[in-house]
């Protein structure tokens, strides 16, 4: 990798403070997805490295844990710091290993960074109660403490913001960290371990483990040392965690798939909902977990709204995510371009038109069109299954009523999104959608200060905001008697 700072590229784990080979001395080679080119080399660390990152970080946290608020916010600020100060590095390596395009890799940064910021200010803003007591001599009170050692999973789709959205709020209330990356994006986590070094954080504090997934996720949900899980990812991994997490009672969170449905009323600024979709469908090539997977226009507008939407795919450019003119970067892998090419078989052989795309591009590789279909109903594979790819189906609906049924009909419960200018319906609307984040007349909704996280098999808790700290806490009650003289 051709970076500036050259000391940001590690191709060794991180336990202890120490950068560490696996002990068998085995490693996995990682790809670009654009090219298939070979970006190196990482270790591929199993139970025994596990084990030892457990009990570095149950070590580092007896100590941080006893740290002052001011201590902790100042190592997070630094780091937030060092992430801006090296942002075009670390985006290069998020579209070197996750093809990304780079417009959307420095934003990534900057949002990843802001996790630090936000929860260095939150360090300082962990309250507890005074509650009115229930007998004249007591006195009740509620403080809040670190719940111990976490254990962080996080996808290759955001591999620098999903692990700063979990390490900060763990870093900031006085937790350790051990996290397994994604096994696709081993480097941008390496290099953010490398930033934090330099920002102060002791040895063992934060660990990172590239490798075996189902060794590291095994020995993280089963080891009592680890008192919290928090994973980003797939609902059937998420699934498995829960599962494997319930013999030593941790506490989860997950923040699983979603299925957005994306709504446009007729009394909606129809040019602002199409600008709306594009970006809530085609931000990282359609990969994240709040793409908008299904569009639903209502039928006075249906065909305005489809002549425009797909005017503006068609003029999407896909490319190498390092060359700048480029919007659309490569798919992340062989198992994604055949999920993609099944939901568009299905959708055409059930009756849906290609308005545009549709077909592998003639890049090559991984790289697919952005793909627009109409005439899309609910019995086909699309309006059921998330994508996690560039294809936008559009559906027709007639009423509220109607609509909000079929955008409710899902096991999923992560974002939705809709375009409207009436009030009430604004309000109806957004309380009668089963979401955990709405968007309304807004196709992005991604911000450190706001909580992130779905309900229903989109997962538990909330990421960010100044609820993001709940989960990594536990509320002791403490009850003081002998208060009279
Ligand atoms: C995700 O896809 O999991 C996260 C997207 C975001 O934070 O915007």
């Amino acid at each position: 990798m051709d970076l500036m700072n050259k000391n940001l590229l590690k191709d060794t784990s991180y336990v202890d403070g120490e950068w560490i080979n696996a002990n068998d001395g085995s490693c996995s080679e990682i790809l670009n997805p654009a090219t298939s080119e070979s970006l190196g080399f990482v270790p591929n660390c199993g139970s025994a490295e596990t084990i030892a990152a457990i009990e570095a970080a149950r070590r580092a946290q007896s100590i941080w844990s006893k740290t002052d608020a001011k201590e902790r916010s100042s190592v997070l600020k630094n780091l937030h710091r060092l992430m801006l100060e090296n942002q075009e590095d670390l985006a290069k390596i998020i579209t070197l290993e996750g093809g990304k395009p780079i417009s959307e890799s420095i934003g990534e940064i900057a949002y990843a960074a802001s996790f630090f910021e936000w929860f260095s200010e939150e360090a300082k803003r962990v309250y507890g109660d005074v509650i009115p007591a229930h007998q004249h001599d007591r006195r009740t009170l509620v403080i809040k403490q670190p719940i111990g050692v976490v254990g962080c999973i996080t996808p290759w789709n955001f591999p620098s913001a999903m692990l700063a959205r979990k390490i900060a709020p763990a870093i900031a209330v006085g937790c350790s960290v051990v996290a397994k990356p994604a096994p696709e994006t081993p480097f941008s986590a390496l290099a953010l371990a490398y930033l934090s070094e330099l920002a102060g954080f002791p040895k063992g504090l934060l660990n990172i483990l590239t490798g075996d997934a189902e060794r590291i996720g095994a020995v993280l949900t089963e080891n009592k040392d680890i008192r919290k899980i928090t994973f980003t990812g797939s609902t059937s991994v998420g699934k498995l965690l829960l599962k494997q997490s319930a013999e030593s009672v941790k506490k989860v969170s997950l923040e699983l798939g979603g299925h957005a449905p994306f709504i446009v009323f007729e009394d909606a600024d129809l040019d602002a909902a199409v600008d709306g979709a594009l970006i809530a469908k085609y931000r990282n090539s359609g990969q994240t977990c709040v793409c908008a997977n299904r569009i639903y226009v209502q039928s006075g507008i249906y065909d305005a709204f489809c002549e425009r939407f797909t005017e503006k795919t068609s003029g999407l450019v896909v490319g190498n995510g390092l060359e700048e003119k480029t919007q659309q970067g490569p798919l992340i892998s062989n198992n994604a371009m055949r999920k993609v090419s099944l939901h568009i078989d299905d959708a055409k052989n059930k009756g849906a038109t290609v308005a545009t795309g549709g077909n592998p591009h003639n890049l090559g590789g991984l790289f697919f069109e952005p793909t627009v279909l109409t005439g899309v109903t609910d019995d086909m594979l699309i309006a059921k299954e998330e994508t996690f790819g560039p294809v936008a189906p559009i559906f027709s609906f007639e009423n509220e009523q109607e609509v909000v049924k079929r955008a409710n009909d899902t096991p999923f419960g992560l974002a939705a999104y809709f375009y409207t200018s009436d009030l009430g319906k604004s309000w109806r609307v957004s309380e009668q959608l089963d979401y955990g984040m709405v968007g309304l007349n807004t196709g992005i909704i991604s911000t450190e200060m706001a909580p992130f996280g779905g309900i229903k098999e989109s997962g538990i808790g909330r990421e960010g905001s100044k609820y993001g700290v709940d989960d990594y806490l536990e509320m002791k009650y403490i009850s003081i008697a002998g208060i009279e003289e």
